[in-house]
């Protein structure tokens, strides 16, 4: 096992992924492999994120966004998802010194009016809080799923068009982009997904067009700063064309 000072070295600092996103999974198998309830593998999970914002913060990761609760999470049994917002909220509210030490804005992604109240006020009051933070951006997606967020834009698109505001034939990407939940966010460059499935799971499907795609076995408790390494250096490995050629891309 190489140690993350030999890992680290083989990063190129000069081509960081600008944002990287995650699927967190694993948490549950985790739990389960070693004879504990699955909210013990959600607890773990809090620490991974931990883990995995300061080493973003550390390589000059500008944004970091997290899946950490879906749409269809909701359809999970009661206790569980009671358990996760509550860890969720006193997650936010135990880290929020941390994180404006490391100058790090939460910026909340998804169907926030969901969110149980004690856990979204606790939520909204750090992105307020570190709304002013100029370092790492983490974006958390809760109560999320691309096709919400789509259907969201789509809906207020239409609106303003009803109402004159826009007109159908100035709807371009860029103006459907800005309608988005992750408005002002840049693509994704990598999107890595923990716990050893290979699907998208409904996550920012239309911001990940072009990201290069990274699936690991390793569950997510055990996402340590070393997996994070080989993920950056797996990516830096990758030709990115965005439809052009190989020689297009290296005569840029
Ligand atoms: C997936 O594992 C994980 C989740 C649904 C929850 C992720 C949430 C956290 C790690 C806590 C996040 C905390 C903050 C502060 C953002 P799973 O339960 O689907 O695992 P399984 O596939 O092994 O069952």
């Amino acid at each position: 096992m190489q140690d993350l000072d030999a890992l680290i070295r083989q990063i190129d600092s000069s081509r960081i992924p600008r944002h990287v996103a995650i699927i967190m999974d694993g948490n549950g198998r985790w739990a389960n492999l070693k004879g504990l309830p699955r909210s013990a593998g959600h607890a773990e999970g809090v620490s991974a994120v931990h883990r995995a914002t300061e080493f973003s913060s550390d390589m000059g990761i500008r944004f970091l966004t997290l899946y950490a609760f879906s749409t269809e999470n909701w359809n999970r049994p009661q206790q569980e998802v009671d358990t996760l917002m509550h860890l969720i909220g006193w997650a936010i509210e135990r880290e929020l010194p941390e994180l404006l030490r490391n100058n790090v804005r939460i910026r909340l992604i998804g169907d926030i009016d969901r969110i149980p109240d004690d856990a979204r006020r606790r939520l909204l009051d750090a992105e307020k809080a570190t709304e002013h933070c100029t370092g790492l951006t983490l974006g958390m997606c809760l109560s999320y799923s691309a096709r919400w967020e789509i259907t969201e834009a789509a809906r207020r698109l239409a609106s303003k068009a009803q109402k004159g505001e826009i007109a159908p034939e100035d709807i371009s990407e860029s103006v459907f982009d800005s309608h988005l939940a992750t408005a002002g966010i840049p693509d994704p460059d990598l999107l890595i997904r923990t716990g050893g499935e290979h699907r998208i799971s409904n996550f920012l499907l239309w911001q990940i067009a072009y990201s290069e795609l990274y699936f690991t076995p390793v569950l997510w408790p055990d996402f340590d700063k070393e997996a994070y390494a080989r993920a950056i250096i797996d990516f830096q490995s990758r030709e990115r064309r965005f439809g052009m050629t190989s020689a297009q891309v290296q005569n840029k």
